[in-house]
């Protein structure tokens, strides 16, 4: 495969540089995603590092260790070409006590082996340091070039947490530092306490069905000179135009509960896609799936989208997304239509959820 010519933008202010699509390997643990094949994820990574789309998103909580442990068998023989991230703060390992304050709003996760554990938010220093060490075990690597907090710890002070990263950053263990799922305050705070180290990045939920980040968060990034790792792009697999009526879900598979992808708002979305997408897609001569990554990745604030593919025929496709401009009154349509697009609350919705979409109409 021809590597095509990448912009690789700086992630912030730190020394780190990605592609503009980089792999998310989430999907690839398994659990919420259905069953994976191993070998066919290493391949698909494999192929990613070795084409440009060097750097790659996981946490030792995707599949409970195993996308971290498939990482780490693709990085054998091209570890130098790529750049690692992973994250900190979810635990499903070690002892769980009932009660534990920590465990609270997170929801039980489902294991590559299809038990469900519950999983606790945790950003102690002392766990930091230890889900550090296990994770350069899992990946087989001597230090990580990103390690982001996953969702903050309420029950620990932010500066303990960053505290023990800057820590583990003097000590060579990883090179830069992240968030995700901050708010704008929290950020701003953590830029604070990391001074002068720069905060790399902040990982956030961003797509043309999630656009919420545009009011506050994305601009602070611009602001801050923050780099963002985008995830939600695809909205697991539904923007890529494959996922039509006739393609069923394993009830315990995530998917299969998740709003979005009930029938009426499939039939919603996929009209969409063939109406204003795929015409852009045949003039670029690319997939849907490209067109709606690149859309993502040229919006102001956005540093680089995390595409999750589980195959290298899907890893193929989402590369071209690296090198495909789109034209302003392309990205103008595509915004239109998806604007005009209403999704109809999933069956468990509030009454403030029904409201919301009763009045937008
Ligand atoms: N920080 C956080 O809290 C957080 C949360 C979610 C995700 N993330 C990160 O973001 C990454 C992306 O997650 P996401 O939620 O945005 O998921 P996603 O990438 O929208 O969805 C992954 C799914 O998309 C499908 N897919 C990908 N490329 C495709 C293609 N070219 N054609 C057809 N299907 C394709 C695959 O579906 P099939 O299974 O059908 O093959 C895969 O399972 C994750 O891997 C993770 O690194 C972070």
């Amino acid at each position: 495969m021809e590597t095509p010519r990448l912009r690789t933008p700086s992630l912030g202010r730190s020394l780190l540089h990605v592609p503009p699509v980089c792999f998310g390997a989430y999907a690839l643990g398994g659990g919420y995603w259905g069953p994976q094949d191993e070998q066919e994820g290493v391949r698909a990574l494999e192929l990613a590092i070795e084409n440009g789309m060097h750097a790659i998103d996981t946490a030792p909580v995707y599949g409970f260790g195993l996308s971290e442990r498939l990482v780490g068998r693709a990085l054998k023989g091209r570890r130098e070409r790529a750049v690692v991230m992973t994250k900190v703060g979810l635990r499903w390992d070690g002892s769980i006590v009932p009660g534990d304050p920590r465990l609270a709003g997170v929801k039980p996760q489902l294991g590559p082996d299809g038990r469900k554990l519950p999983v606790r938010r945790d950003s102690r220093p002392e766990s930091i340091r230890q889900e550090v060490d296990a994770s350069l075990e899992r990946l087989g690597v001597e230090r990580i070039e990103l390690v982001q907090i996953h969702a903050r710890d309420p029950h620990t002070p932010l500066v303990e947490t960053l505290g023990a990263l800057l820590e583990l950053r003097r000590a060579g263990k990883i090179a830069e530092i992240g968030v995700s799922n901050f708010t704008a305050a929290e950020v701003a705070e953590s830029i604070r306490a990391l001074a002068p180290v720069p905060l790399a990045s902040h990982q956030l939920h961003y797509g043309l069905l999630a656009r919420g980040a545009e009011r506050e968060l994305l601009p602070q990034a611009l602001r801050e000179d923050v780099g963002t790792l985008v995830f939600g792009a695809l909205e697991q697999g539904l923007l890529t135009g494959k996922v039509r009526a006739q393609r069923s879900f394993d009830e315990r598979e995530g998917r299969a509960r998740r709003p979005s992808f009930q029938a009426r708002n499939r039939q919603r979305v996929n009209a969409v896609l063939d109406e204003v997408v795929a015409p852009v897609a045949r003039a670029h001569s690319c997939s849907i799936a490209a067109v709606v990554l690149a859309w993502t990745a040229a919006s102001p604030g956005v540093t680089s989208v995390l595409a999750g593919a589980r195959s290298p025929e899907q890893v193929r496709e989402n590369l071209r997304a690296s090198s495909l401009a789109l034209a302003e009154d392309e990205r103008a349509r595509i915004r239109a239509a998806f604007e005009r697009l209403r999704l109809l609350p999933g069956p468990g919705a509030g009454l403030r959820t029904w409201l919301r979409y009763l009045l937008r109409r």
